[in-house]
């Protein structure tokens, strides 16, 4: 008999906030996997700010979830059951599994990952999309020289952590700038960011000029709003402004707000660039090879943040937008 699978099913587009009604809770079988198919248990799943957006209607940079399908997410699991000659059961895999406890998918879109070399939930954090979105936005977009000062927001987070790391690996100066104290000494006494700016507290266009005499090379954006105007108010001349994400707005009511110092880009001979991840899928290999290696040399640390309960994740993906979150969120569903 086929194990019972829970589901979140999109139910509403939320407006706002999402709530738990925009979601419908759903239980069946697991489905047996046909031709080319992989049956995987989810050990894991992750929670990103982007599922916010897949949420809505309208033209993205990938399809909306429509009403009634399994709400969109990364997962690892294990293999139980295959018909593709590429996994086998107990296979280790990465995929865009969705909020459930089993997934039958199409192989071609999974990747095997090795439980030897991290334990599991780095592979959805360091090692996985969002260590690549901070490896590729920063060295393909922002393109850091050493000794350049590299500004970025959201710095506690899954993707600014690594952001951070791979701007001092690269023989830069990382400044942060996170929400609360404990989050900014996590960053500048764990993994070793010159100094970060705790944006509830502090006046940040006054802070990063004091910590960007020199201004700022690269600013890293993951939040937009007040705190992108202000980096862009600091940009040194040649400067780059990566635009990762706008968590700030993902949840507004109204049209995002724009950056009023957009001009600085002029008078600076500047540049702001936006990128999705996916723009890199060719090249993933190679971004959590030289991620792993530096881990294994000591030099990339890691943090997740890991909920235990299934049932809680319409409450635990709010934590992302109040910043509860501390590290890579994800929600375990089940032992590996
Ligand atoms: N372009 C791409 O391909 C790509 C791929 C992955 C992620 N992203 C983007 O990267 C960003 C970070 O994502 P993540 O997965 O690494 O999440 P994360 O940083 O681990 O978690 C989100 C963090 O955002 C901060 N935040 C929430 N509301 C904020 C606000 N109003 N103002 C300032 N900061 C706020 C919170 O930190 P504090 O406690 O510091 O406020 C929270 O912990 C998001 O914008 C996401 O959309 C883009």
């Amino acid at each position: 008999m086929n194990p019972i699978n829970h589901q979140f099913r999109l139910a509403a587009r939320p407006v706002g906030l999402p709530k738990r009604s925009d979601w419908k809770y759903t239980e069946e079988p697991a489905r047996d996997p046909g031709p080319g198919e992989v049956l995987v248990k989810i050990s894991y799943i992750s929670l990103d700010p982007a599922m916010r957006g897949w949420m809505n209607e309208g033209r993205s940079y990938i399809e909306p979830i429509k009403i009634g399908d399994v709400m969109r997410a990364g997962g690892v699991g294990h293999v139980v059951a295959s018909q593709n000659p590429n996994f086998k059961a107990g296979d280790h895999v990465f995929g865009v599994l969705g909020v459930q406890e089993y997934a039958t998918v199409d192989g071609k879109g999974l990747t095997k990952i090795d439980p030897n070399v991290a334990p599991l939930p780095v592979y959805l954090g360091a090692l996985g999309i969002t260590g690549l979105t901070a490896y590729f936005g920063l060295l393909e977009v922002g393109k850091p020289a050493p000794g350049e000062t590299v500004v970025v927001s959201g710095a506690a987070g899954a993707t600014g952590m690594v952001v951070g790391q791979i701007a001092k690996i690269k023989g830069g100066r990382a400044v942060g700038i996170a929400g609360g104290r404990d989050k900014c000494d996590y960053v500048v006494r764990e993994l070793g960011f010159d100094a970060c700016i705790d944006y509830k507290a502090e006046n940040v266009l006054e802070s990063l000029r004091r910590h960007c005499p020199q201004g700022i090379n690269v600013y890293f954006d993951n939040v937009g709003g007040q705190i992108l105007d202000a980096a862009l108010a600091c940009l040194a001349r040649f400067g780059r402004v990566v635009l990762c994400g706008a968590i700030s707005q993902y949840n507004a009511t109204t049209p995002p707000q724009g950056p009023a110092n957009y001009l600085s880009l002029l008078i600076n001979s500047g540049r702001m660039e936006g990128f999705i991840v996916f723009n890199y899928a060719s090249r993933y290999a190679e971004g959590v090879r030289e991620l792993a290696t530096w881990r294994a040399q000591g030099k990339l640390k890691t943090k997740e943040d890991i909920v235990e309960g299934f049932q809680t994740f319409p409450e635990t993906l709010l934590k992302l937008f109040s910043g509860e979150n501390f590290g890579k969120l994800m929600i375990k569903v089940a032992d590996s």
